[in-house]
């Protein structure tokens, strides 16, 4: 099932259960939110959740781009990203928690033909401040689907205070032999769905305040479905991934984890570039600007004359299609500009580090100097020691030989 299927096959499903469609909003979420960028489906409908009536009615579905920082360090893996899509659906103080786990085992089976005896669910299994999700426990003791409860693992929250609840996971099989334990202990279960329970209301005092019944936020992860449904063991090998792996793989003759990552980052940048965010040292900006300095990083170890410009424009218009934006036009001039100022500022801070005699320990002040005197960013210069240091053991075993 290709793409386009897999997002209609979801859409149509909840239209025909009386969800209105919306369209899915930018990575930037509303003001008063307390992330930097959305990080799942329900950020531009916080305030519907927590009692304000949506202008669409009480049901509904959408696909929305989000962006994790948090599993930015797992990314290069086969299974994490930093953008994806989310395909969702709202319950907003409509029907309780258990109708959305039958529809959704329904759709799972049968709109995407996964086999029932591939899922296994986790629920929330109560803590000291909320006592077990029983209702859920009770629907997949129902459908058949093996259930284990956890505790942390099961709460979800938007940060330290605002809507949150218990909620329960729906997971896949994807191990080529039989499982050796549950979705805590055997990561071949790969987590697909997520039906929150949005139930509570966190304070700033700490308190938790119940926030009326049967408000649901469900989020399922495009690209980790996609990986299901088209057999892969890898997101990468999806088709949404194919423009990119294949350009960037001939192009600069990358693989393994070089390649995830280099095909993550920039499809990411081109999204976040599509959302009008433009690299800088502060906030969405700067988490633009890592980005691309990781792939140029990646891509100069190798080959420093290695450019950006040479992207052919096939996966940058694809992903603009995919993720339904318009081509804002100066795509390649940010890269540009990004790749340039990240090659002069690597040429000064080699020179300036190169006139330190010392290898001691950097200070504070040493950091402080190299950043406020020479515009180098703390992490630029640790990675430029260590270059330098790992330059100096092989001359040094060089000379030994
Ligand atoms: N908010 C939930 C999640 O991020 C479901 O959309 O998993």
């Amino acid at each position: 099932m290709d793409f386009d299927r897999t997002v209609t096959t979801f859409t149509e499903f909840f239209r025909e259960r009386g969800h209105h469609l919306v369209v899915g909003d930018s990575l930037i979420p509303p003001p008063g939110d307390p992330v930097l960028f959305t990080t799942s489906g329900m950020h531009p409908l916080t305030r519907y959740l927590v009692g304000e009536p949506h202008p669409s009615g009480r049901r509904l579905v959408n696909r929305q781009r989000c962006l994790r920082t948090t599993d930015l360090d797992e990314v290069g893996d086969h299974t994490h990203l930093t953008v994806f899509q989310m395909l969702g659906s709202w319950s907003l103080g409509d029907y309780p928690g258990p109708q959305s786990l039958h529809w959704g085992f329904e759709l799972l089976r049968d709109g995407y033909g996964i086999s029932p005896d591939r899922l296994h669910a986790t629920v929330f299994g109560g803590n000291d401040e909320v006592g077990p999700d029983t209702g859920p426990i009770r629907t997949w003791e129902e459908l058949g689907v093996p259930v284990e409860p956890t505790r942390d693992e099961n709460w979800w929250s938007n940060g330290e205070t605002g809507p949150c609840g218990p909620d329960s996971e729906i997971f896949v099989w994807t191990g080529e032999s039989p499982p050796t334990g549950t979705p805590t202990s055997d990561p071949r279960w790969v987590e697909l769905w997520n039906h929150v329970m949005m139930r509570y209301r966190r304070h700033d005092d700490g308190s938790l305040h119940p926030l009326g019944p049967n408000r649901l936020d469900t989020g399922l992860g495009l690209e980790r479905l996609l990986m299901v449904l088209q057999g892969k063991r890898s997101v990468f090998d999806c088709d949404v991934f194919e423009p990119w792996v294949r350009t960037v793989g001939d192009l600069w003759d990358l693989d393994g984890t070089s390649l995830r990552v280099t095909c993550d980052h920039l499809r990411s940048s081109i999204v976040v570039i599509g959302d009008g965010i433009r690299p800088s040292n502060t906030g969405r900006g700067y988490v633009l600007r890592r980005l691309l300095r990781r792939v140029l990083t990646i891509l100069w170890r190798d080959d420093p004359t290695r450019s950006l410009i040479d992207l052919p424009s096939e996966p940058i218009d694809r992903t603009f299609h995919q993720f339904l934006q318009p081509d804002p036009g100066d795509v390649r001039d940010v890269l540009r500009g990004e790749e340039e100022r990240f090659r002069s500022l690597l040429h000064r801070g080699r020179r300036v580090l190169s006139r330190r005699r010392t290898d001691e320990p950097l200070t504070e002040d040493d950091y402080r100097y190299l950043h406020d005197t020479h515009g180098l960013p703390r992490e630029l210069v640790i990675d430029l020691r260590s270059e330098r240091d790992a330059t100096h053991v092989r001359n040094s075993s060089g000379d030994r030989a």
